[in-house]
């Protein structure tokens, strides 16, 4: 397969300067801390969901020392809500091996940054392309579809072998001259591309630069790429939920073994039953125990079904068992997992 044509990114330039985004927050920087921040944040989570956490972060950690400088606790408890928690340990490592390793200045190029924890070799080329203009192609989930679908790449994306392929192509179509001023521009192009016009349910192709030789168009079907034929395989899980406050409101939480549902984060007691929840209440107490609507909460790769017990207990009724109090005044700085934030606070 060829890699299309030589215009191919010279349009995705200049239709980025003129239709492209240019006002997220973190746009028009090269500082590579905001850049790496907003990246990790939008590896797996909406533009407009990370916006504030990006405003929150900043504010709180304004450049890579800061960050770095901070306990685990204080990035996980801002991080609350994200999802995909493993993104924010990574993040803490990666600010202390740029301090350490880096003196606080990360590296320039996609090989010296993707060594970096939580720096995939995708996040390394947006990093190196976006702040300092190398030549590297970056392989989103989005540009993946611009790129399959502009080839009409047959390959299955399942399969590593053609990924690799397809990265290639992708190396082969990017700019190839003043690849300081246009290799951002090429890069955020892309992104912009994938998110707005080549839509994977309706694309818009009447309003794309590159519609005139994109290979799937001209066969009628551009939603038929990328090509994928393993489907995820999804599972659920019921899951009972101590929720224990003592009279002063506070509330027994325990931290989520790693790896796993959660890890790291703190949780009400997790039972796989509630036999086993019943359990771990002294008898004295049971008769008190009382079921809280359950609901479900979305993973990627699992529908959990939650099931929150409640229940008034003294203070000293669970004093160990690898737990603790804590109250109102300290959840907000606590890593808790979204649903069990809404469930503490209603
Ligand atoms: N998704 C990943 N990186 C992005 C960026 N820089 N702008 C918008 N969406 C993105």
């Amino acid at each position: 397969m060829s890699a299309g044509k030589p215009v191919f990114a010279s349009r995705v330039v200049a239709w980025q300067k003129l239709h492209g985004r240019h006002d997220l927050p973190w746009q028009n920087t090269r500082d590579p801390y905001r850049v790496w921040l907003s990246e990790v944040m939008l590896q797996q989570t909406q533009v407009a969901t990370v916006v504030d956490y990006f405003h929150r972060f900043l504010a709180k950690f304004p450049d890579v020392r800061a960050l770095a400088a901070a306990p685990l606790d204080a990035v996980m408890g801002l991080w609350s809500g994200l999802g995909y928690y493993s993104r924010a340990r990574n993040l803490h490592r990666c600010a202390i091996a740029v301090v350490e390793q880096w003196g606080g200045v990360f590296p320039a190029r996609a090989d010296e940054l993707v060594r970096l924890p939580g720096i995939g070799r995708s996040t390394a080329a947006a990093i190196a392309s976006l702040c300092f203009g190398e030549r590297v192609a970056i392989m989103d989930a989005n540009v993946r579809r611009v790129l399959a679908r502009y080839l009409a790449f047959e390959g299955d994306l399942v399969q590593q072998a053609n990924q690799n392929r397809l990265w290639e192509l992708a190396q082969e179509l990017l700019p190839r001259n003043s690849l300081v001023q246009t290799m951002p521009v090429y890069t955020q192009g892309m992104m912009d591309l994938g998110a707005t016009i080549c839509l994977p349910r309706q694309p818009r192709c009447g309003d794309c630069p590159v519609h005139g030789d994109c290979a799937a168009l001209q066969r009628g079907s551009p939603q038929d790429f990328p090509v994928r034929s393993r489907k995820l395989k999804r599972t659920s899980r019921s899951v009972w939920l101590l929720w224990a406050r003592d009279p002063e409101n506070a509330v027994w939480l325990q931290r989520r073994p790693v790896p796993g549902v959660w890890a790291g984060l703190f949780c009400l007691p997790w039972f796989d039953s509630p036999e086993a929840l019943v359990a771990q209440v002294p008898a004295l107490y049971r008769s008190a125990l009382e079921e809280v609507q359950p609901f479900r909460h979305v993973l990627t790769h699992m529908d959990l079904h939650l099931h929150p017990v409640r229940i008034e207990l003294p203070a000293d009724v669970l004093a160990d068992g690898g737990g603790q109090w804590f109250g109102q005044d300290q959840w907000p700085q606590l890593g808790l997992p979204a649903p069990v934030r809404v469930l503490l606070q209603a």
